[in-house]
């Protein structure tokens, strides 16, 4: 594990509770969740917190980010436009494994609607507990960052 343990999560109101139950699970794990919410079941707009998510990955604070909404798609194509992240939505454990060791993916992004707590839990662990491969898989990471410039 790396010495940043935090990681940040976020979601719209399609995914609170999922999201809470990822935070205690993590936190149990060892991790320190960075839950910003948001707690009301009122209608919201998955772009704002998946901005917000990203923002505490891109800027360092954070070395992880999970975040959700109904399909996970939404707020995954929002934390996808801040500089410097790199988030796949995954619904299988090989995909979130693949994301950490190929892509080396800081953010994760599930769908409520679509996982239910016990898949998406496996689906995080598999995420954490995977390494970045590094070599012909940096190569190609680089040529994403290249992207950004
Ligand atoms: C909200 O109803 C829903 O559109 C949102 O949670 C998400 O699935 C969007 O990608």
């Amino acid at each position: 594990m790396t010495n940043n343990t935090r990681i940040v999560l976020s979601s719209d109101h399609a995914a609170i509770a999922l999201r809470q139950a990822i935070a205690a699970h993590i936190a149990e794990r060892g991790w320190t969740p960075v839950d910003i919410g948001p707690t009301s079941p009122e209608s919201t707009h998955y772009p704002q917190h998946g901005e917000a998510a990203a923002r505490h990955v891109a800027s360092g604070d954070c070395r992880f980010g999970i975040i959700l909404c109904g399909t996970g798609q939404g707020i995954m194509m929002a934390a996808n436009k801040v500089k410097g992240i790199r988030c796949g939505v995954c619904a299988d454990t090989f995909s979130a494994e693949m994301i950490r060791a190929h892509n080396d993916a800081n953010m994760l992004s599930l769908g409520a609607r679509v996982l239910d707590e016990a898949k998406a839990i496996a689906i995080v662990d598999a995420f954490l507990d995977a390494e970045f491969e590094g070599g012909r898989h940096g190569t190609r990471v680089d040529m994403i960052r290249a992207l950004e410039a």
